[in-house]
């Protein structure tokens, strides 16, 4: 990786952006981090790296993902890697899932996303380089959570908008590469910040699936850094399981216990 790379990181206060962050500028990156806590937020850029600046914005804002943009591109003179990771669960069933939750899911899971990817991709496009990272969920493809409901709907158009801008870019841009990261369940605050919390029996503890560390993620999301590819599923396992369920749904769910 080139250690003169700059990467901002949305929603690095805790979880997954900040294992990332401390990550990526433990290794002499120079990172701009954004979330909404300004004293977790600085706790996070003490511990990475000396090339670190915090700016506290709500990435459900347009101008917040703005100034983020234009204060990175103060301070460090451009942006190579732009990463949307913010994201926020609900639990509520299809049945019960209010218009506000599923717009608040629209909100923070592709609105922020679609603000950050029409904030930096003019800048990638006049350098004629750079790359997009999006996180979504496993469970956007495979809806073995029912509970997360507006969740997953959200991160499913999530996944549409990551493939459709790659799409968009791939014959007049080349060098600007766009990624969807895949990961399964990660121990993170993500369960209790989630509205309305998580089930005490989760999808996870249902399916016997392995649960990651958001260090470990962090891991796979430095190497798609260092060789950028469409699509990375952080448990390489669960691309066998949205195989089998696009293969034959009524198969999949007959399967399940
Ligand atoms: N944990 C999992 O099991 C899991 C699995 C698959 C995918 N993911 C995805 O991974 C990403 C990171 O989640 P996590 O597990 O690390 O959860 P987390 O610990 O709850 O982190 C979420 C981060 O997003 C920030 N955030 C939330 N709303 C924001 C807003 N409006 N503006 C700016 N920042 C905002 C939070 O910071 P502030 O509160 O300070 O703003 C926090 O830093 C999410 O996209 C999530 O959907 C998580």
């Amino acid at each position: 990786m080139v250690t003169q790379s700059v990467v901002v990181i949305t929603g690095a206060s805790s979880g997954i952006g900040a294992a990332l962050a401390r990550r990526l500028g433990q290794s002499g990156l120079r990172i701009v981090v954004a979330a909404r806590r300004a004293e977790a937020l600085r706790a996070v850029c003490n511990g990475s790296g000396p090339h670190c600046q915090p700016v506290v914005a709500d990435m459900t804002r347009r101008q917040d993902v703005k100034r983020l943009r234009d204060e990175a591109v103060a301070t460090f003179g451009g942006v190579d890697v732009w990463v949307n990771n913010v994201g926020q669960g609900v639990n509520a069933s299809v049945l019960d899932l209010t218009e506000d939750q599923l717009d608040s899911m629209m909100a923070v899971n592709v609105k922020s996303a679609l603000y950050g990817m029409q904030a930096i991709v003019p800048h990638f496009k006049e350098r004629g380089r750079g790359h997009l990272i999006n996180v979504s969920t496993f469970l956007s493809r495979v809806p073995l959570a029912p509970y997360r409901s507006g969740y997953n709907a959200a991160k499913a158009a999530l996944d549409s908008l990551t493939a459709n801008l790659r799409m968009e870019l791939r014959r007049d841009y080349p060098g600007i590469h766009v990624s969807l990261v895949i990961p399964g369940m990660v121990k993170t605050d993500f369960g209790r910040n989630a509205i309305g919390g998580s089930p005490t029996v989760t999808w996870a503890t249902r399916t016997g699936a392995r649960v990651e560390s958001a260090e470990e993620v962090a891991v796979a999301i430095e190497s798609l850094i260092e060789s950028p590819r469409e699509e990375l599923y952080t448990r390489p396992e669960q691309l066998d399981a949205v195989a089998r369920y696009v293969r034959d749904v009524g198969a999949f769910e007959r399967a399940l216990p």
